[in-house]
């Protein structure tokens, strides 16, 4: 019988995949038997088990992300962030996004990404960023109640630029102010609120005269507390999320809890704040569950929850 070449190829893997687990049960079984292994022997039996591991960790990221994806989008149909009129055709939805927008521009709540820093970042990490743009202005795009967003310090030579328009449809089309002025060439000092995880004093509320900065970083390589820099160079305002207040450690394997978020992260939960008036709401919908942290039980602000707007930073 004839093989049409994916066919060929199919059966190919099969038949090594089947390779696998057959030498893997007979090395499993070498090392029951406490046999020396030659190094040839040992090497690939690292090789397979670091491919499987690595098989089994992949399997369990795809299943957890799309339970996440689904848990947020339930989270976010019940808070009524989005928009959503299933009665009205794409066309009729789309103009009425694009009137929100627009309308944003003029009277939305006026919020900066800086992007000042990106000269120190890697190329994966300007292209992760990159990513994190598309998907922040792909939520505001659906919210009821838009930002006025700003892309500040960005310039077209950039990398960050290029790649946002490489992997991001419609970026030059995008409703989004694009300068290579900074926060403070547009802004007066004192309405900016720069948001970082390491400012003292949390975020109370969002107030309609503030100006919302976040900080375009990628946290790989990119070392602590530099938004936090930034604001104090600056001389503004910090505020971090309230999550000490509404939010309490959860038991996981790894003992990992991380108050660091992305930036389109921090941008959702502002949005579902500023739709609900609930940070408990807001963290429950977007706190990615990876962090190690959950909505505390009846959470409520204690009376040390200050207004960001008391806090100046000095340089
Ligand atoms: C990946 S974080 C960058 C963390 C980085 N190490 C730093 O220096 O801040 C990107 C941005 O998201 C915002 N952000 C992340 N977590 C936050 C939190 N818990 N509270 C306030 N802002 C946060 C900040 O604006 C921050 O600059």
């Amino acid at each position: 019988m004839e093989h049409t070449g994916s066919n060929t190829s199919e059966i190919q893997m099969n038949e090594v995949s089947e390779m696998v687990d057959f030498l893997h049960i007979n090395l499993e079984t070498d090392v029951g038997e406490c046999r020396p292994v030659r190094e040839g022997e040992a090497h690939s039996r690292n090789v397979l088990r670091k491919q499987r591991n690595w098989e089994r960790q992949l399997a369990t990221k795809k299943s957890k992300r799309k339970e996440e994806k689904q848990r947020r989008k339930n989270n976010q149909e019940q808070a009524g962030v989005y928009g959503h009129h299933p009665q009205f055709t794409k066309r009729v939805m789309k103009a009425i996004t694009k009137e929100r927008l627009v309308e944003a521009q003029s009277t939305g709540i006026k919020l900066c990404v800086d992007l000042s820093m990106t000269d120190i970042m890697s190329d994966k990490e300007i292209s992760r960023l990159a990513g994190q743009l598309r998907r922040l202005y792909g939520s505001n795009k659906k919210a009821t109640q838009p930002f006025h967003l700003f892309l500040t310090d960005l310039r077209e030579d950039s990398r960050l630029y290029r790649e946002c328009l490489r992997m991001n449809d419609g970026f030059l089309n995008y409703v989004i102010e694009i300068t290579e002025e900074s926060c403070l060439d547009l802004f007066p000092p004192e309405t900016v609120v720069y948001l970082t995880p390491d400012a003292d004093e949390a975020l109370e509320t969002i107030e309609d005269d503030k100006v919302y900065v976040l900080g375009g970083l990628v946290d790989e390589s990119i070392q602590k507390k530099l938004s936090l820099s930034r604001a104090r160079e600056l001389s503004v305002h910090t505020a971090r999320l309230p999550i000490d207040e509404f939010m309490v450690k959860r038991n996981n394997a790894k003992n990992f809890h991380s108050k660091i978020l992305a930036v389109n992260q921090v941008f959702d939960i502002l949005l579902t704040f500023r739709c609900t008036n609930s940070w408990m709401e807001a963290f429950q919908s977007w706190f990615p569950q990876g962090k190690g942290y959950v909505v505390a039980p009846e959470a409520s602000p204690p009376p040390s929850v200050q207004s960001a707007s008391t806090q100046t930073q000095s340089s």
